[in-house]
């Protein structure tokens, strides 16, 4: 419902987006996800309007809208800083694009009710200055004033950003539950892997103004196209090219001469299979993190390796311990 076709986005001489191509289908929760600086809001902002691209067209529902104006588009946006209105009530900032369209009192007092309900903002919460709201209410307000206008596709810059550990993750379960109510197409920018695996259907990975992969979280996390996505995602051990040999010596296994990549917890202290490799390590250091444990090992070759061991209460590892450890061989990514 939503396609990129052939994008460029530049600013001035310097070329933010190189020849983009996107779809995104109705009802998709999906979500731009990479570093700082990739192009991920730039690619927001030519979707919104606030910017036109240099090459290619923006097509919602079939229809080009390169150059609609942005109050046109039907999309609804929210930012990391909320960008309230400070001075103005919770009621004031829900009902302020409503009234800017001239929709009758009557209508805009029922629509700012309905949506409050479906945020969980309460009526009493309505009549404060939204000066007096923390952080959290905030960004429930700014996602009122968007919802509000009944956008076609709701567009998220980092909303939980600003917010602390505990009520990002609050926040963002309400959020998954609002866009499978509403079915409502979303795109959702972050930097934060955890929040796009959990949130999205589909993740689209920047890196330095190209997407390298499109997928779902399963797809991007278990089978990453690419180095960077690999080594942006989740967390991976360097096997060596000649650590990989030698695992697979005298298996039918064959890896390409060059170093490979294994999720952590895909090394394991226990033989699941008849077919996985296995190698010899020793524990040189240990973290423990509650649930888990990481262990530092030192390969024979003398490379380090991180282990995870989920805490059973039982095992106790110490520094110098012998440990074997196996693997799938089909886990090692090799780019
Ligand atoms: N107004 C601007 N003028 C010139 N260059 C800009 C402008 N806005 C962004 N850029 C550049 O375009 C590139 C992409 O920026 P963008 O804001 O899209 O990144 P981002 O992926 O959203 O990063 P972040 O996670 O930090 O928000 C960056 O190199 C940035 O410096
Ligand atoms: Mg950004």
């Amino acid at each position: 419902m939503i396609k990129f076709d052939n994008i460029e986005i530049s600013y001035g001489d310097f070329v933010a987006i190189e020849n983009l191509n996107l779809e995104i289908e109705e009802g998709e929760f999906f979500t731009f996800l990479g570093p700082s600086g990739c192009g991920k809001s730039t690619t927001l902002r030519a979707l919104v309007g606030f910017l036109t691209p240099s090459k290619g067209s923006i097509f919602v529902d079939s229809k080009d809208i390169t150059h609609t104006e942005p109050e046109q588009r039907g999309i609804g946006i929210v930012f990391q800083s909320y960008a309230l209105f400070p001075t103005m009530t919770v009621y004031e900032n829900i009902a302020f694009g409503l009234k800017v369209k001239k929709v009758s009192p009557d209508i805009i007092k029922a629509k700012v009710y309905e949506v409050a309900k479906k945020i969980k903002i309460s009526e009493q919460q309505l009549t404060r200055n939204v000066s007096e709201l923390s952080g959290g209410q905030q960004q429930r307000v700014a996602l009122a004033r968007a919802l509000v206008l009944e956008p076609t596709i709701l567009c998220l810059d980092e909303p939980l950003s600003n917010l602390d550990a505990k009520l990002r993750i609050d926040l963002r379960k309400e959020l998954k539950r609002l866009q499978k109510d509403l079915k409502i197409t979303t795109l959702y920018v972050t930097h934060d892997q955890e929040e796009a695996l959990t949130l999205s259907d589909r993740i689209a990975v920047f890196n330095n103004g190209y997407v390298e992969q499109v997928g779902s979280p399963k797809e991007i996390y278990n089978a990453s196209k690419t180095q960077f996505v690999c080594e942006f995602i989740g967390d991976s051990n360097v096997l060596s090219a000649e650590v990989l040999q030698e695992i697979s010596h005298g298996t039918d296994y064959h890896y390409q001469d060059k170093e490979g990549f294994i999720r952590l917890e895909r090394l394991r202290f226990t033989r699941e299979s008849e077919r996985d490799l296995s190698c010899q390590a020793v524990v040189s250091d240990y973290e423990f993190e509650g649930i888990l444990i990481k262990y530092t090992a030192k390969l024979a070759n003398g490379d380090t390796i991180f282990v995870l061991e989920k805490n059973d209460g039982i095992s106790n590892r110490e520094i110098g311990d012998r440990i074997t450890l196996y693997l799938n061989p089909d886990d090692v990514l090799q780019y």
